[in-house]
């Protein structure tokens, strides 16, 4: 299965949404002085950025496989402030940083990495004594949004070829097993979920702005699959679904969309 390619701009389009359950897990981390930060799967690198802002004194690493996303990172970050490495989390070596984490931060990244839950405890060991690791997924996988994705790919003649790039979302856990996870190999967690309720713009006769939202994440692995032809059955079929699930309203569309965090610290 071959995704299509990570587009900076239309993951852009909703960024000021995106951003407040990087700022909500940030709050949570309390490290007053850290020496090496790491964003792991940093995508376009405006919150990298603020974590730049955040710890002036810090070395800053920003992680992603996606060529894309570094290039829109490097364009932003003129002053070089920041570090930006292109790797897949799987095969990410820690140690590549010639020193101890003392923040592994991972926002929004690890549902796209089927094998995450055996991958953080080698995290975990990469961190400084008193490190901190905080992570947070979304757990949408049963919200219309996802559904009617899953639903409409069902209906397509190329269904078979859709289902795997699908399934892959199935990778996010439940809160109470990264809590537990998290509890073997560190002293204390904090996982929490919290639902946002997204008040998005539509523009009379435009996009639904739903179908926007996931053109720049979740439908990338059926957009990658289809030629045009195909994507824009699929599409036209999709949208009718959203307009009914997600209606619009005279103050737009509102898109309950729930997220897990979670923040572990090492004992000093
Ligand atoms: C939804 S974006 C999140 C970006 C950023 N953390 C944020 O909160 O805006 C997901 C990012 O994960 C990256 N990604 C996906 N699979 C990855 C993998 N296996 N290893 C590293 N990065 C990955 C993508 O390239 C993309 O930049």
């Amino acid at each position: 299965m071959t995704d299509s390619a990570w587009d900076p701009r239309q993951y852009a389009v909703f960024a000021g949404h995106r951003g407040r359950p990087f700022a909500d897990l940030l709050a949570r981390v309390d490290a007053p002085a850290p020496r090496l930060v790491v964003d792991l799967g940093c995508g376009p690198g405006e919150l990298t950025l603020g974590l730049a802002r955040r710890w002036p004194d810090a070395r800053i690493v920003g992680v992603d496989s996606s060529p894309q996303m570094l290039e829109r990172a490097r364009e932003l970050d003129a002053g070089g402030r920041v570090e930006w490495v292109q790797a897949r989390a799987e095969e990410w070596d820690p140690s590549g940083a010639g020193a101890r984490v003392d923040v592994l931060v991972t926002n929004a990244t690890l549902q796209w990495v089927p094998t995450h839950l055996r991958l953080i405890p080698s995290w975990l060991a990469s961190l400084a004594p008193g490190g901190t690791f905080a992570m947070q997924v979304p757990s949408n996988f049963d919200a219309p949004s996802h559904r009617l994705m899953r639903e409409v790919a069902a209906r397509q003649p190329r269904a078979d070829d859709l289902r795997p790039g699908l399934d892959r979302a199935r990778a996010v856990a439940q809160p109470e097993t990264y809590a537990a996870l998290l509890l073997e190999h560190t002293a204390g967690v904090d996982v929490w979920q919290t639902t946002y309720q997204h008040v998005l713009s539509a523009t009379a006769g435009g996009p639904h702005p739903v179908l926007e939202w996931v053109r720049g994440t979740g439908l990338r692995p059926v957009l990658g699959v289809l030629d045009a032809g195909e994507q824009e059955a699929f599409v036209a079929d999709y949208e009718r679904e959203l307009e009914a699930a997600y209606p619009r309203r005279p103050f737009g569309v509102l898109f309950p969309f729930t997220r897990t965090f979670a923040v572990a610290r090492l004992p000093r």
